[in-house]
């Protein structure tokens, strides 16, 4: 997986084996001192393979000749990389994911970055993201098929970036391994069959995080029964597997130390108060005695894709030793059919005291985000609480794969999420609330239903959680579209998406660090 590729950084030159790849733009010609390397063999190569292929050097499309003249390199690869006006809008990350995707069965990959086309960043920063997108790209969930491609047996591949400044990019790349592990480390536990991660396993994973210095608590169902968490552990009632909310703590901020993140840090200033992540992991999602269909159903493993960004999230932070208090807590369940199942009709009384009645079981996950929710701006106070959840079905009919459908009580929110959307290429695209979707929610016979019925079915599933939210800044991430089944990317090849870690890193590096 995560060891697939090796990337390190050099100043330029050739390499005696394997790929070696130049960028080129629509105007179809080398920079010059990648022009001198390579030589008027390599270089005449080229000409000719393009005119072969009528290549036009759009962005991200490729050009490939084996046992080019006049270079020791098995192939000589050719990215497009567009014109000269989009190159001040490169995602450099999937730059580096089309790159590998592009050098065929290589071993061994060496790009020339350090003379781009013109506009064309090429400092530090752009590789350090090339190299993340190169790994994004490299990650496969196949340790379940025992027989691998022959190709695929031979393990490792060796990238190395040619810079003008090794050493800086070298520096920049540590935090975006941090990043990218995190992202991976996220798929993996989507990827993962119910069988084996289930709630219990999902907490020993997260309580990996304390090699990071990360502090886990896992709260088990006595636990869970004595602080009040109904509505989630009516969840699990008819699972076999046995519920479980995990707190981790990241206690980074500067002097902050142990004072922030502690319990009700009541009159504590404001730069001292953590941030607060919240995850829906429902293990498994089979809707309960509302059961789902069962077309697609396995895809229901991936209902807790939003614990595992939170997971991922935490892991990246940690890694990269960022530079803030922040909070991450995952419910965990199963959804099941079962004689102790919650019923349709059953009332329940949550955590904040409100009382919930079921009118759908398989609108399960916003019955534990409920009471996670509760929880974390009760017992840490924090400046704000951002949840992912793959929460509505319906966030995929208004949205689609493209945008996660986000929900929000705090416009200053709202704006740093997005920018940060438009820097990591995680879409988000806000969704309105209002007192009129709210009352759709109202219950014949308790505080709150569980479903307003098909109307604005993401909406008035955020406002069922905006009710226990207690005026604390808040933002809502409906993933049911973005975090699974994602369509192939230059940077995902696979199923799970890990969507949601790069964007949260950087809301936390662009506004709550330092
Ligand atoms: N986990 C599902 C939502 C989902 C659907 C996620 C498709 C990913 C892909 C959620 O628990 C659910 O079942 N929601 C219901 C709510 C309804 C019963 C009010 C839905 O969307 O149909
Ligand atoms: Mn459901
Ligand atoms: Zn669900």
């Amino acid at each position: 997986m995560s060891e697939r590729l090796k990337v390190s950084f050099a100043a330029p030159s050739l390499p005696a084996s394997g790929a070696l790849v130049v960028l080129m733009g629509d105007d179809l010609t080398l920079p010059s001192s990648v022009h001198e390397m390579i030589g008027k063999p390599a270089a005449d190569a080229i000409a000719r393979a393009v005119a072969a292929e009528s290549f036009k050097g759009k962005a991200s499309s490729g050009l490939s000749i084996l046992a080019p003249p006049g270079l020791q390199a098995s192939r000589l690869v050719v990215v497009g990389v567009g014109g000269a006006s989009e190159r001040a809008e490169t995602d450099y990350v999937g730059l580096g994911g089309a790159v590998l995707g592009r050098v065929g069965k290589s071993k061994s990959v060496t790009l020339l970055f350090h003379e781009g086309p013109a506009g064309l960043r090429n400092d530090a920063e752009a590789a350090a993201d090339l190299a993340l997108g190169m790994t994004l790209r490299a990650y496969a969930f196949d340790k379940y098929k025992t027989k691998k491609p022959d190709d695929e047996a031979a393990g490792e591949v060796d990238v190395v970036i040619a810079v003008a400044d090794p050493k800086a990019a070298g520096k920049a790349h540590r935090a975006r391994e941090a990043i990218g592990e995190g992202v991976m480390l996220a798929r993996t536990l989507v990827n993962e069959p119910p069988n084996v991660l289930d709630p219990e396993e999902f907490a020993r994973r997260a309580a990996q995080l304390e090699k990071l210095g990360v502090e886990v608590e896992i709260l088990d169902e006595k636990k869970l029964e004595k602080i009040g968490m109904r509505a989630l552990l009516a969840v699990g009632q008819g699972s076999r597997k046995e519920s479980r909310v995990v707190v981790m703590r990241w206690n980074g901020a500067k002097g902050g130390g142990k004072e922030a993140g502690k319990d009700a840090g009541k009159g504590a200033k404001d730069g001292a108060k953590p941030v607060a992540f919240i995850g829906k992991g429902v293990c498994f999602d089979s809707g309960g005695i509302s059961i789902k269909p069962s077309a697609s159903m396995e895809d229901m493993k991936g209902d807790m894709a939003g614990a595992a960004c939170v997971v991922g999230l935490m892991h990246a932070l940690a890694a990269r030793k960022a530079k803030v208090n922040a909070i991450g807590v995952i419910g965990l369940v199963e959804n099941m059919p079962d004689g102790n199942a919650q019923r349709p009709g059953d009332i329940v009384r949550s955590l904040s005291g409100q009382t919930i009645e079921i009118i759908n079981t398989d609108a399960e996950g916003r019955l534990v985000l409920a009471d996670v929710l509760w929880y974390v701006q009760d017992r840490f106070k924090p400046a704000f609480m951002i949840d992912l959840a793959t929460l509505t079905g319906a966030v995929l009919v208004a949205l689609g794969q493209e945008n996660a459908g986000l929900f929000s009580n705090d416009d200053a929110l709202c704006e740093k999420l997005s920018s940060a959307a438009k820097a990591t290429k995680e879409g988000v695209w806000r969704l309105p609330l209002s007192a009129a979707y709210d009352k759709i929610i109202d219950s014949k016979f308790a505080d709150v239903k569980n479903s307003g019925g098909r109307h604005a079915g993401s909406i008035t599933a955020a406002q069922f959680l905006k009710r226990f939210v207690n005026d604390t800044p808040w933002a809502h991430l409906d993933i049911a579209g973005t975090g699974m089944g994602s369509p192939q990317s230059e940077t995902n090849r696979g199923w799970a998406s890990g969507w949601g870690v790069r964007l949260l890193d950087r809301l936390v590096a662009d506004h709550y660090e330092g």
